[in-house]
């Protein structure tokens, strides 16, 4: 059964990776979309891919998550003009690096904690209120297994992952009563642009990440996002870890050699 044909859904980070492939999901299954990321270009491409078969309105948004401000009026926009979502897909993430703490750079961390984590509450906390008063929505979380156990490099990012999954909970508890449904897909290694923007281009580190084994797909991570949302509305997926099958946690991989 399709209970997500006519929803609107908003994503945040829809230029890539798990972004993209959520709003070609939501779209197939009739969805109206709100895509958010700083690339123009890129959301408009999107745009124009999707348009070519059937689906819902698509309207994108050229906005960093970090700019508050920014979201409070995308919010004000989208309740003037009655296009509140149903679903928030709050995705926009990165990690910058993979060095241990004590040799990490500093200049890295407002970014990874101000994108992975403050997006998460600008944009939850300037629409929830609105899914309040409506008593209907659904917030979904990128989260990650690297916010269920830590790797070694991986410290902020860590920090930032278990912050999403603590949000995640505590946003879920602070609604009881309502029927808005929050929750988080926590994805193990899924080959995007993530780790390339990681290590800020190198082509060659990016694809040893992914070297001897099958990772995620982000199309594997859309099918996730979409079961969640499409589960009856007294149904509220909490949490969902998923990982590739070779891979057992954020740093056991099974690689066959090349
Ligand atoms: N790939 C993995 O292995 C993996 C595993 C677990 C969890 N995750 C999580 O999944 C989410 C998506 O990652 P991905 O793998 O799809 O990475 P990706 O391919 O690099 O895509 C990241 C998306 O986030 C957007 N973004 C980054 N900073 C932004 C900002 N300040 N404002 C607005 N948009 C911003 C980017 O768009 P613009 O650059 O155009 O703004 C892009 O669309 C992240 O939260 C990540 O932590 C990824």
């Amino acid at each position: 059964m399709n209970r997500i044909e006519g929803k609107r859904v908003l994503i945040t980070g829809a230029s890539a990776g798990i972004g993209a492939a959520c709003a070609r999901a939501f779209h197939e299954r009739g969805a109206h979309l709100e895509l958010v990321a700083r690339r123009e270009e890129r959301l408009h491409t999107l745009r124009r891919d999707l348009e070519e078969r059937a689906g819902g309105e698509i309207h994108i948004h050229t906005l960093d998550v970090r700019d508050r401000p920014a979201v409070e009026a995308l919010v004000d926009e989208l309740a003037s003009e009655s296009r509140i979502p149903d679903v928030l897909v709050n995705n926009a993430g990165l990690v910058r690096g993979l060095d241990r703490f004590h040799e990490a750079d500093p200049d890295t961390f407002d970014e990874v904690i101000d994108t992975n984590v403050k997006g998460v509450l600008y944009f939850s906390r300037s629409f929830l209120p609105h899914m309040v008063a409506r008593n209907r929505g659904h917030v979904v979380n990128l989260g990650s297994v690297a916010g269920h156990m830590v790797y070694p490099g991986g410290s902020v990012y860590n920090a930032t992952k278990f912050a999403v999954r603590a949000l995640t909970q505590a946003i879920s508890v602070d609604l009881k009563g309502t029927r808005i449904r929050v929750s988080s897909i926590d994805p193990g290694a899924v080959e995007s642009e993530f780790s390339l923007v990681r290590f800020r281009g190198d082509e060659e580190r990016s694809a040893k990440v992914y070297e001897g084994y099958e990772p995620l797909s982000p199309d594997d991570v859309a099918d996730a996002v979409c079961y969640v949302v499409n589960a009856p509305e007294h149904v509220n997926v909490l949490q969902m870890l998923i990982l590739p099958t070779d891979q057992r946690n954020p740093y056991v991989h099974h690689r066959e050699e090349s």
